[in-house]
Parts: C-alpha cells; sequence; structure tokens
C-alpha cells in the first residue's frame, strides 16, 4: 500500500541531512482530529489529482472536510482568543458517522484508538494557546512566544516542514497565525483576479496553457477586461490582478498600458506614488524587459507577481526546457528589477513538484527573504495531463486508488500549510495568499491556510466563459462560477475563518513601506 507516496516521501526527503524527524505518509493516516464547529462539515470528502470535481460553492455549509485536517485555532485577536467550543459527546455527532461510530463502538480497536486520540486533542486544546505553542521549542530552540517570529536555520527549517505530530503542526498553525495578528490584525484583503488571456509564449512542463498545449487560446478585449475592473471598484475590492500568460510584444504591453490608464481614471486614481487612490492594480503577466516594466509601472499598476516556481536552479532547468526563453537567472532578474522600479513584489513556488525536497522548500522560504518578497503565493502542485511533468507525475502516482490519492492530498495540503505558516514566520510582515490551488485539494484550504498565516485570498473574477480555457492545472476550482458566485464564496471563506473582510482599501505589504522608510498607509 502507498507506494506511490512512500516514493515520494523518499523523494522529498532524499537529501535531508537532518535525520530525526520523517515525513511518513502513511503514518498520518486515519488520525481523528477536532474540526471548529464553524467548520465542520460532514466527513465523506473525496477528491482526487486526477479527477477533481472542484469546490461547490453553492453548497458551502455542506462541504466536505478531510476528516482528520487538523485546522488550526480560528481567533479574533491575540490577547482576547476566542477558542472553538470544545467538543462534548453530542458534538460528536456533529462530526459525521465515523466519530459517531467511534464513540459507540468500543469493541473495534481504531475506534478506540480514535477515541483516545481526540481526547488528547480536547485536553491539548483545553492548555492557554501560549502554552500549546511551547511543543515548538524543540523544533525553533528558543521558547516561541505568541505574535513573536523567530529565526530559523535551514535544518531548523527542513526540521518543521517534517513535523507529522498533529498537535505540533496545529501549533505551528496557529502561532504562525498570532503572527499574522500582531502585524495585520484578523484584516483580510480581497484581490480579484481577472485572467485576461491565456496566449502563452512560454513552454512550462507543468502548465495546462503552456505553448505546446492544445487549447483554445483567447484575449479578452480591452474594454471586456476593464468592465471586470469596474466591477471589482463597484463591489469595493480594494484591488485586482490582471493575470495572463506571458507574451511580450508591443501590442500586448500597449494594450496593458491603456488598459491600467483606463482603468485608474475610471476609479480615481492617481499614478505611482500616490498611495491608495482608485483600484491598486498587480499584474501577473511574466518576464518582461525592464523597459516594459517601467512602462506598466508608469501607466498606474504597483504590484507584480513573479512566481520564482522553485528556488533551485537545477530543478527549474528540470521544469522547463532548455533554452533562452526559460532560464532561472533571467527570473531571478526581473524580480530584482521589478523591486528596483518600485513595484510591492511578489513571488512564490509551487510544493511538491516531482523530485522536489525538503531542502528545496526550505530553501525556497529562504529566497523569499532573501530577495525581500514583499507578496508570496504558493500552492501545491497539481498534476496536468498532457504536460511532460504531467507524465511523470502519473508515472508516479497514477496507479492510486482512491484511498490513495485521497491521502496524497492529505500530505500535500499539510505540506502546503506548513510553507504558509513557515513564510509567516520568517517573513512576517508580508502579504502571504491563501491560493486557490489549496482549495483544489481541500475544499476548505483557502479559509484554512487564512488562519494559518496567509492574509490574502484572490477571488476570480474572470468571465465565466473564458474560465475552463485557463486550467492551468487539472481541477481548477471555480471553473463554471460567475464573479459574483466567487465574491460571495470568499466572503464567506473568509468570514469561516473569523477573520474580517477589509474592502475598499488596497491592503499594501507593510515590509514595503518599512524598507523604504515611508509611513505606512491607512495607519495612524
Ligand atoms: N499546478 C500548480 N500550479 C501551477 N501553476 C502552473 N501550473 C501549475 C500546476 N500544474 C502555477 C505556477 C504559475 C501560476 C500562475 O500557476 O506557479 O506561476
Amino acid at each position: 500500500m502507498m507506494k506511490g507516496l512512500k516514493k515520494s516521501a523518499t523523494t522529498l526527503l532524499r537529501s535531508s541531512k537532518s535525520g530525526g524527524i520523517n515525513f511518513k505518509a502513511a503514518s498520518l493516516i486515519s488520525e481523528l482530529k477536532f474540526v471548529p464547529n464553524q467548520l465542520l462539515m460532514r466527513n465523506n470528502f473525496s477528491t482526487s489529482l486526477i479527477q477533481q470535481h472542484g469546490d461547490h460553492h453553492h453548497d458551502h455549509h455542506h462541504h466536505d472536510l478531510m476528516e482528520d485536517e487538523l485546522l488550526p485555532t480560528p481567533k479574533k485577536t491575540i490577547i482576547n482568543i476566542k477558542e472553538p467550543p470544545i467538543p462534548t459527546e453530542v458534538d460528536l455527532g456533529a462530526m459525521g458517522e465515523q466519530v459517531a461510530t467511534a464513540s459507540s463502538a468500543n469493541s473495534d480497536p481504531k475506534a478506540a484508538e480514535r477515541k483516545m486520540k481526540r481526547a488528547r486533542t480536547v485536553n491539548y486544546l483545553q492548555k492557554p494557546l501560549e502554552q500549546r505553542i511551547l511543543v515548538l521549542e524543540k523544533y525553533f530552540g528558543v521558547k516561541p512566544e505568541l505574535g513573536k517570529p523567530v529565526e530559523l536555520t535551514k535544518e531548523q527549517i527542513v526540521n518543521v516542514l517534517n513535523i507529522e505530530d498533529h498537535e505540533e503542526q496545529r501549533a505551528l498553525f496557529d502561532y504562525a497565525n498570532s503572527i499574522t495578528e500582531s502585524i495585520y490584525g484578523s484584516k483580510v484583503y480581497f484581490r480579484g483576479i481577472i485572467e485576461f488571456s491565456n496566449v502563452c509564449q512560454k513552454d512550462c512542463n507543468y502548465c495546462g496553457i503552456r505553448k505546446h498545449m492544445q487549447v483554445p487560446r483567447y484575449t479578452m478585449p480591452k474594454e471586456e477586461i476593464i468592465e471586470q475592473a469596474i466591477w471589482a471598484y463597484e463591489n469595493h475590492f480594494g484591488s485586482i490582478m490582471l493575470q495572463s500568460g506571458e507574451l511580450n510584444t508591443e501590442g500586448r504591453i500597449s494594450m496593458l498600458v491603456d488598459v491600467i490608464r483606463e482603468i485608474k481614471k475610471r476609479t480615481g486614481g492617481g499614478g505611482p506614488g500616490e498611495w491608495n487612490k482608485g483600484l491598486g492594480i498587480a499584474l501577473g503577466v511574466g518576464e518582461l524587459s525592464r523597459e516594459s516594466y517601467q512602462r506598466l509601472y508608469d501607466a498606474g499598476a504597483h504590484r507584480y507577481l513573479l512566481r520564482i516556481e522553485t528556488s533551485n536552479p537545477e530543478l527549474y532547468s528540470k521544469l522547463h526546457p532548455n533554452d533562452e526563453n526559460h532560464v532561472w537567472e533571467e527570473r531571478k532578474k526581473c524580480l530584482e528589477t521589478l523591486m528596483d522600479i518600485g513595484y510591492q513584489t511578489g513571488t512564490g513556488v509551487m510544493i511538491m513538484i516531482p523530485n522536489q525536497t525538503v531542502q528545496d522548500l526550505a530553501d525556497d522560504l529562504l529566497f523569499f527573504r532573501k530577495i525581500g518578497a514583499d507578496m508570496i503565493g504558493m500552492g501545491p502542485y497539481i498534476v496536468q495531463e498532457g504536460t511532460p511533468i504531467g507524465k511523470i507525475w502519473m508515472e508516479q502516482y497514477g496507479h492510486m486508488n482512491e484511498a490513495e490519492k485521497k491521502e496524497y492530498n492529505r500530505v500535500l495540503f499539510r505540506l502546503a500549510l506548513k510553507m504558509t505558516a513557515l513564510a509567516r514566520i520568517l517573513i512576517p510582515e508580508a502579504n502571504i495568499s491563501a491560493t486557490t490551488a489549496l482549495q483544489a485539494i481541500n475544499p476548505a484550504g483557502r479559509e484554512i491556510a487564512l488562519s494559518s498565516g496567509a492574509n490574502m485570498v484572490m477571488p476570480i473574477i474572470t468571465p465565466t466563459k473564458y474560465r475552463v480555457n485557463y486550467q492551468l492545472y487539472q481541477g481548477k476550482p471555480c471553473i463554471d462560477d460567475t464573479k459574483e458566485e466567487c465574491k460571495r464564496c470568499l466572503t464567506d471563506r473568509v468570514k469561516w475563518s473569523n477573520k474580517q473582510l477589509i474592502l475598499d482599501e488596497w491592503g499594501d505589504p507593510i515590509s514595503y513601506f518599512n524598507k523604504r522608510n515611508m509611513k505606512v498607509p491607512n495607519k495612524e
């Protein structure tokens, strides 16, 4: 059993020199977890990386949650911690059939074991949060304090990524959340994504809209892009993000310049340096020349997202064709150029890409810090059949049965959450996104991330008719949804994570201003 998974664990561990703590997928199976009531749903969740059903926003209160998922404790402030109620026997019933059975069927050894684990969790939850996080001392080498970040070496980061114990994981997520709250309070911001074109000159080996993928190509007309942006503005989104495949033609750049100018004009915005006027505009349109970046900045875009995908140049070269169009050093240079121009600059990676190791992931986090990322967006790698990396993934994991797929997703989700939490600990002032891909592997993925270090969420506001052709990976959520549905859905998710959705504000990363000795806007 779990042949594929063992392989992944080994791959992930291949270059781990730390020893000691192992990333052992199978041992994560069948642990019964406490789930906060407001997130409590049925426990028959079943998903698959190969056959994704996506998430049905219409069915929120019934959407499923992995029954053994370890949710962080949602809370309003660190001082006044609002704990979810400790489950009683009665609450147990609500946790689903499996649990109900566990509490009655004493003869079943598995049920007894689950009951014991649950008792342990309840016990754990009875301790005050500041005591609970002390279990992390053995990984940090110092006593963690709520809201206070710690310094970690690469080896320590690797050890944290390898944490298997559920209570320790939970302590990690809660600790990360306390840091988020000490900096941003419980504020969460929206960025509406407009995926305005899937035309792409790149051929990234993992991506569903790479040049060599057979998909109908589209570019939204200017007016339609602007219309989505105005909708976002009228619906009180502070910011949008214009995202697309990569195209560095003059036509594309000048089109974008026009669109940005028009959006700024119609939302009462000013130029660069005029903070918080009009709709905030972020771009995610790939590697461009310095001149193009500058033109787009001058037109009024003030944020830019460019994932490095992996901080390991060697792994990067395996994930991309070996040509002058896909050079890791060039991508890194782009990030530096963007920062130099004055963009608030974001980067990120994919998690659990074939042949990636835990060491790589630790390096990714250190890379974000070293380069001075203001924004971080990370998500699990998800297979896209018909791509070269998808093929490798299928060879390794294609044979998994339903239970194994579910287990794979569970391990992947935990790892992604740990990366989010560690990003918050190591780069405390960054804006960290609860990404869409997290929701692809766990229906509650985004709200859970919002309680584990993330403070940002990006509703997709691309017109529905285009979405099917913007599938970067299989099973991308929200494919059939409208922008209104995505707005409502994510408003609910923010609420469930016990956070406060902030409208009509840009929600800039504090790091950006601190680095430049500038006054943080909206802060008295
Ligand atoms: N799985 C997960 N994320 C992907 N991306 C592209 N393809 C995949 C995939 N198969 C991510 C990349 C890119 C972002 C826009 O989408 O990280 O930067």
